[in-house]
Order: structure tokens, then sequence, then C-alpha cells
């Protein structure tokens, strides 16, 4: 009696084991092809907001369409604490935030939603890329330098597709974005030919880091220094800060992020990088003015390591000293770490495992069957 049982037990067991794989397979060849355009849209989700489209794309909530003198204490202190706060997030992509450039004026973000008339719904893949990668508009223009399209330039084939596939299930918000300031001048760089772009992300850690901070993130617009006469940024200071960034918090200066023991993060250990990257704090518990940290926090577990990487074991220690901020009281905020290390987004197993489960679960089903039925027998005795 008992050895009957053992023994059903030990072919269930054996019938499960004989299944899964076979099981799983089919779940996931189905899913694979189901799944194909949604995982490019979401890789184009993730992008669009590490690399700060959204943010930049979004216009400020509509309390905060008057002159920046007549801003509430409150919405000052969010703009340069936590900017993403005073995004209106119903008009996602929307365009019309404003950039205050001091003596450059103030440039104004494109609607990228797919609105026929105002965005980009009427664009071809060609001419979302062009823009991407070259900085021209649909029109022939060429962009302003802040729409980071250098930096774009050598981005993987696959996530250029990726980022179009995304704004395109954009819904259309019609919204009328006039420029405020001269088209730039000169010659407009042609496109290299396809096969000689960069196809796919890079693997290797430090190469995929690097190519996450520079190519996709966009650090060094602020974190490498520019030649006060071209603008132009210098290539044996990279990522080593030292620009001053003046307005209502007082005065910070864009820290040196090279691997340099004193002047730089050479001693920070990567759980103090990644709590810049989920909290927008300093060792000392302070939090970081005008420092993005909003667009980051959603990065992958991999890709915040391939970064950090990058940081300390890819890049040339750059001795630089950066002079120490005056902040504004208003501005001096004391943060408990690590307020959000909780976000940190996983890669998507979804599908893999959904497809174990669905799997074990029809073989224990069918298991509890074939149990029933031999002890039937058994019982009957
Ligand atoms: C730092 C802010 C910033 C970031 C980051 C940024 N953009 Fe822009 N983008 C702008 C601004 C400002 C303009 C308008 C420039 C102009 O009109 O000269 C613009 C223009 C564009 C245009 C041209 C639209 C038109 O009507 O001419 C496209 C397309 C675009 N951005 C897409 C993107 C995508 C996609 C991303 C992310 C991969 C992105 N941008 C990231 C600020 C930004
Ligand atoms: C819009 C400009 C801007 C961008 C883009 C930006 N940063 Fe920053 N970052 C700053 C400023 C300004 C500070 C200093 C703020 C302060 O002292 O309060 C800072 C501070 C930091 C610090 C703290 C270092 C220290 O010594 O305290 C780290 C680390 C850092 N940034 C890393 C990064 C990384 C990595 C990226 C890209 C993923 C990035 N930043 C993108 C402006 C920026």
């Amino acid at each position: 009696m008992l050895q009957r049982h053992i023994k059903s037990f030990l072919i269930t067991i054996l019938f499960a084991m004989a299944l899964l794989p076979s099981l799983t397979h089919i779940y996931r060849t189905q899913a694979q092809d189901t799944t194909a355009d949604e995982a490019l849209i979401k890789r184009g989700e993730y992008l669009t907001n590490i690399a700060a489209c959204l943010a930049c794309h979004t216009p400020y909530k509509a309390e905060y369409n008057v002159p920046p003198d007549q801003w509430t204490p409150e919405q000052l202190q969010t703009i340069g604490l936590h900017a993403d706060d005073a995004l209106d997030h119903d008009r996602r992509f929307a365009g019309g935030r404003p950039f205050d450039l001091g003596p450059g004026g103030v440039v104004v973000s494109a609607n990228i939603t797919s609105d026929e008339a105002t965005g980009l719904g009427s664009w071809t893949d060609a001419e979302i890329e062009a823009a991407l990668r070259i900085g021209v508009s649909k029109d022939g223009t060429r962009l302003h330098g802040i729409m980071p399209y250098r930096n774009y330039y050598t981005m993987a084939q696959d996530d250029i597709q990726a980022i179009i596939a995304y704004l395109r299930t954009l819904p259309a918000i019609e919204n009328k974005v006039e420029r405020t300031w001269a088209p730039g001048e000169g010659a407009v760089p042609e496109l290299l030919p396809e096969g000689e772009l960069l196809q796919s992300v890079p693997t290797e850690s430090v190469k995929l880091g690097e190519y996450l901070v520079n190519t996709i993130m966009s650090c060094g617009d602020c974190h490498t220094p520019v030649d006060p006469v071209t603008f132009a940024p210098v290539m044996d200071k990279w990522l080593a800060g030292g620009q001053p960034y003046e307005g209502p918090w007082g005065i910070v200066y864009a820290a040196n992020i090279t691997p340099h023991e004193t002047t730089g993060i050479g001693k920070w250990t990567p759980a103090q990088i990644e709590a810049v990257f989920r909290s927008g704090v300093r060792l000392d518990g302070r939090r970081l003015v005008l420092m993005p940290w909003q667009d980051y926090v959603t990065i992958s577990a991999e890709d915040l390591a391939a970064s950090i990487d990058y940081l300390k074991n890819g890049l040339a220690a750059v001795d630089n000293e950066i002079p120490a901020p005056a902040i504004e009281d208003l501005f001096l905020q004391t943060v408990e770490v690590p307020e959000v290390a909780a976000q940190t987004i996983a890669t998507d197993n979804t599908p893999l495992i959904v497809g174990g489960i669905a799997a074990v679960a029809i073989v224990l089903l069918l298991g509890g069957v074939m149990m029933m039925r031999r002890q039937k027998p058994a019982t009957a005795k």
C-alpha cells in the first residue's frame, strides 16, 4: 500500500521532470513572438526615462506658468531639489518646458507626442532618427544644443528603434510649441551609413557603463567642463566637474565624478554612488541641488552596476578640486539614506517565471489526477 503510494509519487515526479522543460519551452516561444514588440516598446520607455527625454519634454504644472521671480519658496525648492515633481505628468512629452540659459535666453522643448500637427505624428522614422543623432528638425533647421543629440549620435541602432517604437505609442497631445530663439547655424553633419553605427548595446560591463553614462544619460553635459570661448567639452577633463550653477539656491558646482582619490569619487563605495542615483544624496546626507537624480531613479540594477563600474574603473582620474558651494538655507535639505533605495527595478523575468509557474501548476494537476487514478484500484481492493 505504502509502496504503491511511493511508486505513484515517484512516477509523478518523473513525469513532472520530463514535462517541465517542454512546457516552459512552448510558453517561451509563444511569448517571444507576441512580446517582441512589447519588449521593444518597454525598452524604449525605459530609455526615455533614464535619458531624460521625459523630464525635458514634459511641461511644468500650470501653477509654474508665471515668471520664475513669482514662484513661491516651495516652488523654488522643488525646482532646485526634485524638479520632476514640478512636471505635469498628465501631459507627458507634450513639450514646452522652458530652459533659462541666462545670457543664452530661454529655450523651450518640443512636443514629441504622436500629435499629427504639433508633435511627431507625421514624422518618418528616419526623420526622428536624424533629430536624435544629428539634431536636425523635420524642416531642416538645426536644433538647439541643449537637446543632447551630440551624445545620442553614438546610440545603438536597437535603442533608436526602441525609442521610436515607444514614442509612436504616446497618446497625441495637441500643443504647439513656438521656438523663442533663432535656429542654430553651420553645416549639418551627415548621418553615417547604417553599418557603421553601433548596432546593439555593449555587453561588457565597463563598455556598457560608458555607453549609459556618456551616450544615454548625458552626465557629461553638466559634469564635463567646457571651453569658455567655444563651449566645446574639455576632453582631458572628462567628467571632472567644476562648472558653477547660480540661482535662487546660491551657487553649486558640478562635482568631479572621476575616480580621483581626493578630488573625485575614488573613495566612494558603490552603495554611496547608488544613493546619488536613487535619492540624490551626498555622503554628508545633504540633498544635491540641480543634480537630476529623479531621472535616473528607475535605472535597472545591472545598468547601475555597469555605470558604477565605468565611473570607478573605466575612467581616467582627473585631479580637479571643486570649490565649496554656497547654498541658501531653503535649499539645505537632509535626507535619510537610502530613501528610495527600494526603487531598484530588476530585469524583467516575468515571462519566464509565469511560464515556470504555469508549467508546474499543470504538472501538479496532471500528477494529482494520476495519483487519484492509481489510488482507485488500491482502495477498491
Ligand atoms: C536636456 C533636455 C533634453 C533632453 C534630455 C532631450 N531633449 Fe529633445 N529637445 C530638447 C529641446 C529644448 C528641443 C527643442 C530644440 C529646438 O527646437 O531647437 C528638443 C527637440 C527634440 C526633437 C525635435 C522636435 C522638433 O519638433 O523639431 C526631438 C524629436 C526630440 N527632442 C526627441 C528627444 C528624445 C527622444 C530624447 C531622449 C532620447 C530627448 N529629446 C532628450 C531638450 C531635450
Ligand atoms: C543637469 C546637470 C547634471 C546632470 C545631467 C548630472 N549631474 Fe551630477 N551633479 C550636478 C550638480 C550641480 C552636482 C552638485 C550639486 C551640489 O553640490 O549640491 C552634482 C553632483 C553629483 C554627484 C555627487 C558628487 C559629490 O562629490 O558630492 C554625483 C556622484 C553625480 N552628480 C553623478 C552624476 C552622474 C553619474 C550623472 C549621470 C547619470 C549625473 N551626475 C548627471 C549636476 C548634474
